[in-house]
């Protein structure tokens, strides 16, 4: 397994493997990596099959967080994250510095350059963490310019970001597939996230609530003899984290899968995304109803 950890080194990579007919997949990462997003690296290695390069790209990109946020806290372990990604069979990983990334040596310069995605980026996530998307798709950007994958995978866990990096990719012509894999859950239901490694004690036992509260929407909505009414939905998913301590609900929204036009009547097929503080501990989950 290569560890490129410049620019100039993960291009040249791909540059040869491409000249060679290697088809290449990319899994963007901020690390400290659990079963979902080696999860991610299968979907990629299936949908390119034999003879295909996967790389994985390690980079907690400050500009997708805010300065009130977990920049310096967000957990690291790059011994342990490249062992698991030889464990899987990872052709390269892409570790950059973030001087790397986001140059701003004397004489070159302060970084100036964004991404913004101007529609589906506003709702939900947007709206809670107003800078976090231009962050996202600037640096997803870069890595697609940079390691020139075929294909990309993200993780159906982050939603919004999938339709985000789906619609920039389409909206700025990059040649590539974006592909969303199914969230890993762990056997309680809670989502597989770097975060939750912060929930400690009882704070871990309180963040199934957000599982709790996609299955209480998905019993109501398999109930219902019509379509049923926002409001009172999330009123009553509302009632149920209130249930918790240590829990506090951001936001809960139901929308259309694909363009995240909200809902005020709920039915099958509707999904449902939800974000809520377990202590300092800011989790996120969505579900198709
Ligand atoms: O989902 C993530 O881990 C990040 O947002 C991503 C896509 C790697 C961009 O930094």
């Amino acid at each position: 397994m290569k560890v490129q950890r410049t620019i100039q080194e993960m291009r040249s990579l791909s540059a040869r493997w491409r000249r060679a007919g290697r088809r290449i997949g990319l899994v963007p990462t901020m690390g400290y990596l659990h079963e979902g997003h080696l999860s991610l690296v299968d979907h990629a290695r299936q949908r390119l099959g034999r003879g295909a390069k996967v790389v994985v790209s390690i980079f907690v990109n400050p500009a997708q967080f805010a300065a009130t946020e977990d920049l310096a806290q967000y957990p690291r372990d790059l011994p342990r994250d490249l062992a698991l990604c030889r464990g899987r069979r990872v052709d390269a990983v892409f570790v950059p510095e973030s001087g790397e990334m986001y140059p701003s040596a004397a004489g070159a310069g302060a970084y100036s350059t964004f991404v913004t995605e101007e529609l589906l980026s506003r709702t939900m996530e947007g709206a809670s963490r107003p800078t976090h998307f231009r962050g996202v798709t600037t640096v997803v950007a870069k890595l697609f310019n940079i390691a020139q994958p075929d294909l990309a995978v993200f993780g159906a866990k982050d939603w919004q970001q999938a339709a985000v990096v789906r619609r920039m990719a389409r909206d700025l012509n990059f040649p590539l597939d974006i592909i969303v894999a199914p969230t890993m859950r762990e056997s309680d239901g809670l989502a597989m996230s770097s975060r939750n490694r912060y929930l400690e004690g009882d704070l871990r036992r309180q963040a199934t609530v957000l599982w709790r509260a996609i299955e209480l929407a998905r019993a109501r909505v398999g109930g219902a003899h019509g379509p049923l009414s926002a409001a009172r939905l999330k009123g009553a998913l509302e009632r149920l984290i209130q249930t918790q301590p240590d829990a506090r609900l951001d936001y809960v929204e139901f929308f259309d899968p694909d363009s995240l036009v909200p809902a005020s009547r709920i039915s099958a097929g509707c999904h449902l995304a939800l974000a809520v503080f377990i202590g300092k501990t800011r989790l996120i989950d969505n579900a198709r109803l």
